[in-house]
């Protein structure tokens, strides 16, 4: 008996048709399914859209950024310009076009991602993935056909959609998300932002900089809560000269379509209600895990408060050769974190070793300034009770800063009390998105904040704020402070 079921074992394992399927096309997903063929294994992709690149790609990561980037060029020609000596009429904005150029972008970046699953040999499946069994997943196309395809390993990399809540109708047209948010027809007159977080900062900056009144109702008491507290601070103080409204320690209650416009409730914390409208509500109040249609009972996939549950050393489900990552799983809902899983998992199935530090993970919001953030907050350090020095530079004392008119901002360098190892760094300025990159090669090798700060830093370049704060942490040395 035990000879006949190792046969079939073996017979079922040589009749599988790849050995690596992959659910989701978006950075998770597509990233290990080249990462797994780059290693030899022959693998499949699953989209149920008929584009891939996942919600970064379509409506995430590269369409806001496109909005972003458009919305500054506006502001700058109507506000900076003319200090710069450049005299122009009154710019206005052409929404179609502007977001024409978005739809570009992504259509471009689209094209880019199937080029490279064709250039890896990976054969991409179009339609709904769900599980037959733990080795054969059911492809549903949209032409009502359905094909069974096998593998020895399968990855979900679903990710995740905005999150809704019952008194927060979202109905698209009035109540919307982000997704809609990066195709209104028109600039709006007055929009609600309900939910300060990472995607109200961004979105609500692109239409505060196109002329629309933004208000923004946040549970928690700042911006950008759940980073270093005073990148929020300034971040606020920043975004405030673009005219916009705040409404900190508000929580909404009800939102309602009243047909051209939209009005949303809220409760401050002295219990006194509040009532804004807006020709838009854009609801960003988090995301959620995004599993449905995959049919997981049938292979008993085990769920913690809708996300998918993994093994902290393999990122294996409680099935041994499914595996999840990005998103659907527990940590920072990042297009990079999802990449890093999926590399990590196709070398985990290929038999090797791959770590990832989750300490080193940056974050950061694309508004300008830009925030970005790596390692603990001045909260987290507290709060474990680490003794530390902190040391900050800001950007107005910078000659390259100064030059561009881009002087709002600060570099904060959190450095253990005793080692001057450097445990956190947060940045709001011109180019932190970038700047941020030095400081988790920094932490990656352990540097000292004394190390970074004897390094040599161009001048004059935004980055000599990193030398500086390191140089006030190290020992309150600053130079030019
Ligand atoms: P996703 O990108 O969500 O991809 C999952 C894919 O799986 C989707 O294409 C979906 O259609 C597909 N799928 C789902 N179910 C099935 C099924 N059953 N069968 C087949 N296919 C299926 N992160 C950053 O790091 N930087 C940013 O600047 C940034 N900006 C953002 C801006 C916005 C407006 C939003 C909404 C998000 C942003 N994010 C950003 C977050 C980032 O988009 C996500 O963290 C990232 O996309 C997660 O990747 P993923 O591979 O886990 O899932
Ligand atoms: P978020 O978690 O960043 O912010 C949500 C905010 O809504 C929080 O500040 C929260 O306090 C507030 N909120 C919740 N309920 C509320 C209520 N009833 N009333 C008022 N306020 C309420 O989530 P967000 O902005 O929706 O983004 C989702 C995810 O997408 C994030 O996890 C983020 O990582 C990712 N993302 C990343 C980007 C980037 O890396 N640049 C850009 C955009 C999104």
């Amino acid at each position: 008996m035990q000879v006949k079921f190792t046969q079939y074992l073996i017979l079922n394992t040589l009749t599988m048709q790849y050995d690596v399927i992959v659910i989701g096309s978006g950075p998770g997903g597509y990233v290990s399914a080249i990462r797994s063929a780059q290693l030899g294994l022959k693998t499949a992709i699953i989209e149920k859209y008929n584009v891939l690149g996942g919600t970064c790609l379509n409506v995430g990561c590269i369409p806001s950024k496109a909005l972003l980037d458009s919305s500054e060029h506006f502001y700058n020609a109507a506000h900076t310009f003319a200090e710069h000596g450049i005299e122009i009429p009154a710019p206005v904005v052409n929404m179609t076009q502007m977001i024409n150029r978005k739809s570009g972008v992504v259509k471009k970046m689209n094209d880019g991602i199937t080029f490279l699953m064709k250039k890896n040999k990976i054969t991409t499946y179009i339609g709904l993935g769900s599980f037959v069994d733990k080795n054969t997943v059911k492809v549903s196309k949209a032409d009502g056909t359905s094909e069974d395809i096998t593998a020895k390993n399968i990855i979900i990399a679903t990710g995740s959609k905005p999150t809704v809540l019952p008194f927060m109708p979202v109905d698209k047209k009035r109540i919307i998300t982000s997704t809609e948010a990066l195709n209104l027809p028109a600039v709006p007159k007055t929009m609600v932002v309900v939910g300060a977080g990472v995607i109200g900062a961004e979105l609500g900056s692109v239409y505060a900089r196109l002329g629309t009144k933004v208000s923004f109702v946040e549970f928690a008491d700042s911006m950008i809560p759940t980073m270093d507290k005073s990148m929020g601070k300034e971040l606020q103080k920043a975004i405030k000269k673009l005219g916009v409204d705040y409404y900190f320690s508000h929580k909404v209650t009800n939102i309602v379509n009243n047909g051209d416009d939209a009005t949303v409730t809220a409760t401050n914390s002295k219990g006194e209600e509040v009532k804004l409208t807006g020709e838009y509500v854009l609801v960003c109040i988090g995301r959620r895990p995004y599993t449905e249609g995959l049919n997981l009972e049938a292979v008993g996939i085990n769920m913690d408060r809708g996300k998918v549950v993994v093994d902290e050393h393999t990122l294996q489900t409680n099935v041994p050769n499914i595996y999840a990552i990005g998103d659907l799983i527990r940590g920072a809902m990042l297009a990079h974190k999802a990449e890093e899983e999926g590399v990590f998992v196709a070398e985990t199935i290929a038999g090797q070793k791959p770590h990832i530090n989750y300490n080193l993970i940056p974050g950061v919001v694309y508004t300008w300034p830009e925030v970005a953030s790596v390692g603990k907050t001045e909260e987290e350090l507290k709060t474990a009770g680490v003794a530390y020095k902190s040391g900050s530079f800001p950007f107005k004392a910078l000659g390259r800063a100064t030059a561009s008119m881009d002087t709002d901002g600060l570099v904060k360098v959190l450095a253990d009390k005793t080692t001057d190892e450097i445990l956190g760094v947060h940045i709001i300025g011109a180019r932190a998105a970038d700047m941020i990159a030095e400081a988790v090669v920094a932490m990656e090798y352990r540097a000292s904040a004394e190390d970074v700060a004897r390094m040599s830093h161009a001048h004059p370049t935004y980055t000599e704020a990193m030398k500086e704060a390191c140089l006030a942490a190290t020992e309150n040395r600053a130079l030019h402070a």
